[in-house]
């Protein structure tokens, strides 16, 4: 589907589940990301990281500017840069909002994480039990939101540009827990899209 290398991160939580984390050699000095959740939790672990090896970093939140004001300062502190940017990716208008900014701020991309997932309470039910709504914001804010953010994420990139995204091995694969189901099946379908 996209021309340039597209990685997932399977990220596992369960302790007879072991986190299987792909490296790919490459120098992230001047680079530009764009992390989506990186106000706060793993998206902010990902973004120092990457600001620490000199790449600057789009640091997306949804409600927290505070959190997200302090992940820029962190990444400032490590001596590299970047900018804020708000949306809810459950929307795609709101989606290609962020690119927009970041076309505008940086010129380019050459880093996209998609990470960013919504509060255990608009996605948490089981099957029996699950709203409609619950089971969109799932879907929208992984499966959609990733379709959208990759095609526009892969219009800025040049020859090398990486595509990531975080999923959840157990959801992913196997449901995980019954009222997992949604984030589940919205996790399995983005990474169907990555593969
Ligand atoms: N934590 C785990 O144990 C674990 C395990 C396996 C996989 N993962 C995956 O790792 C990723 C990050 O998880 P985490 O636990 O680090 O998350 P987290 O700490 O709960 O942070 C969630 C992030 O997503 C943003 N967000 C929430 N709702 C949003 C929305 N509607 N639109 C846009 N952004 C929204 C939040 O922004 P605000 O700060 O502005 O609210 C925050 O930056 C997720 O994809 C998750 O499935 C996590």
């Amino acid at each position: 589907m996209l021309q340039f290398l597209v990685e997932v991160l399977i990220y596992a939580q369960c302790l007879r589940c072991r986190a299987a984390v792909v490296e790919v050699p490459m120098s992230f000095q001047g680079k530009k990301v764009l992390i989506t959740g990186s106000s706060r939790g793993i998206g902010r672990g990902i973004a120092l990281k990457l600001a620490e090896k000199g790449a600057r970093v789009a640091v997306h939140y949804y409600r927290n500017r505070e959190a997200a004001e302090e992940t820029l300062g962190k990444i400032r502190k490590l001596g590299s840069d970047g900018f804020l940017v708000q949306a809810d990716v459950c929307r795609p208008e709101e989606v290609r909002r962020i690119f927009e900014q970041v076309r505008s701020e940086f010129g380019s991309l050459d880093i996209f994480v998609s990470n960013a997932r919504t509060e255990a309470p608009t996605f948490y039910e089981a099957p029996m039990a699950i709203t409609l709504d619950k089971w969109d914001t799932a879907m929208d804010s992984q499966a959609k939101a990733f379709l959208v953010a990759a095609r526009e994420a892969a219009a800025m990139m040049s020859k090398g540009g990486r595509i990531v995204a975080i999923s959840f091995a157990p959801g992913g694969r196997f449901g995980s827990w019954q009222p997992w189901v949604a984030m589940g099946a919205a996790k399995a379908a983005m990474e169907v899209l990555v593969r």
